[in-house]
């Protein structure tokens, strides 16, 4: 196995160019089959997640083509298959999405029960009460989901119990091509929310108030094939905004849109950092102290659960006592235990966890548990005086590009080795 190994202590500076983002990108590939013809996807970030999902189009018939790193042509006009495998889906929580796409492009999909991160339950009721109120069958069977909708899928009011990114997005791509309006109340609000909109809108759909919490989208009968450029990762950008201040250096992280970055900018701000806001990128630099802040998680606008188990690494060495409140998942705090190894002092306690900032955070072995977790390790590595290593890194690839190229271009101490798998 591959691990990473970091030897800490030194401070960021330079600059960081981010990628395309993620959860975007896992949502619009799959919306590229809703037009029945080709599209290139530009600025696709290269992560392991991007070639799962579009493994799974090539599974189901579409031409996949790499026009460069960032690049893919999608080919959907001979599709001829709604089964996803579950080899494929068990890899990525955004299989799902395929459920979405498959059901507005041909009226029927089977898609195994997702994987992902574990954060506790993850149900995805709200993504068939959606399918349901547009007219679909649901089932559950051997662990695979299977949609209908054999009189074709009819416009309905959607009001969600819970504001849930999948849902919206899985609703959004079955409402497309239904026939009149669908409106999705309690709406997630998420930058990649509206992105999808942007690119469903530039095949032809007809997606209004994506970024507000209530989306109306009125059905079209038609697609064509488009060009589109994936908005910038906010939390990439955030990781090393986090970076740059834990270390107490100074980088500026360029092809970013600053509004994406307020709630995570304005808590840096109240930890001491100091933020200079451009058109497309963000300095981050440190002098003093790092303060202690509390954080609570809540959808957007509000601070990014995908954020907290970085920001934790921040508060390890602030000064005082800091706190984060988990608003979205039962159970995201897995990755504090492995921060304990590195000396960090913390008490979870339900969804709530407490950090007293120490002085030093020292080297040593840890693992990544998720993939923000995995974020987590790297900051507190960078921090820690001498080595760590960290394990279970495939965690990390699912969602940063060329980690390793962009931090030792800051001036970061990290490379990749390959160990033993009873490595410990
Ligand atoms: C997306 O997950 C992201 N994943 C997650 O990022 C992110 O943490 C999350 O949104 C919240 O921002 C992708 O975009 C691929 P939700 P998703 O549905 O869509 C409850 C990362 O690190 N809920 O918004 O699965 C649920 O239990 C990943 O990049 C229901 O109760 O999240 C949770 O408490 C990890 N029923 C809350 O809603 C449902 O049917 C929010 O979940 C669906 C969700």
């Amino acid at each position: 196995m591959d691990i990473f190994v970091v030897e800490g202590g030194k401070k960021l500076n330079g600059s960081i160019t981010v990628g395309g983002a993620k959860n975007a990108a896992v949502a619009i590939i799959p919306a590229a089959i809703l037009s029945g013809d080709v599209c290139t996807i530009e600025n696709l970030p290269t992560i392991s997640d991007v070639n799962v999902i579009s493994q799974i189009l090539v599974q189901l018939g579409a031409k996949v083509n790499k026009l460069s790193e960032s690049v893919i042509e999608i080919d959907a006009r001979n599709m001829d298959c709604c089964q996803v495998s579950q080899e494929l889906a068990k890899n990525m929580r955004a299989s799902y999405y395929m459920l979405g796409a498959l059901l507005g492009r041909f009226g029927r999909a089977r898609v195994p029960m997702p994987g992902g991160c574990y954060f506790g339950v993850r149900p995805i009721d709200q993504h068939l009460k959606g399918f349901e109120a547009l007219g679909a069958k649901t089932g559950l069977r051997d662990g695979v989901i299977s949609l209908t909708a054999e009189g074709g899928l009819k416009g309905a009011c959607v009001p969600l119990d819970v504001v849930s990114v999948g849902a919206t997005i899985n609703i959004m791509l079955a409402a497309v091509r239904a026939e009149g309006l669908t409106v999705i109340e309690h709406a997630a609000k998420e930058p990649h929310i509206v992105d999808l909109a942007n690119f469903l809108n530039s095949m032809g759909a007809d997606v209004r108030g994506a970024g507000t919490d209530v989306i109306k989208i009125r059905g079209v009968k038609k697609m064509h094939g488009a060009t589109y450029s994936i908005i910038p990762d906010q939390i990439e950008a955030g990781t090393y905004m986090i970076a740059a201040a834990a270390t107490g250096g100074d980088v500026t992280i360029n092809n970013i849109i600053p509004k994406h970055m307020e709630s995570i900018s304005k808590k840096l701000m109240e930890m001491g950092v100091e933020i200079y806001e451009y058109d497309e990128s963000i300095r981050v630099t440190r002098s003093g102290d790092l303060k202690a802040c509390n954080v609570t998680t809540m959808p957007h606008p509000g601070f990014p659960t995908d954020m907290q188990p970085q920001m934790a690494a921040a508060m390890a060495i602030a000064r005082g006592t800091s706190s984060i409140t988990e608003g979205v998942w039962e159970n995201r705090f897995q990755y504090v235990a492995e921060l304990k190894k590195l000396g960090v002092q913390a008490e979870v306690q339900g969804r709530v966890a407490t950090f007293v900032g120490v002085d030093h955070l020292k080297g040593g072995h840890v693992k990544a548990t998720d993939l923000r977790g995995g974020a987590a390790m790297v900051v507190a590595a960078l921090v820690a005086e001498g080595e760590t290593a960290i394990s279970e890194i495939y965690h990390i690839e699912r969602g940063y590009e060329q980690l390793i190229d962009k931090l030792v271009g800051v001036g970061a101490c990290i490379h990749r080795k390959t160990v033993s798998d009873d490595f410990k």
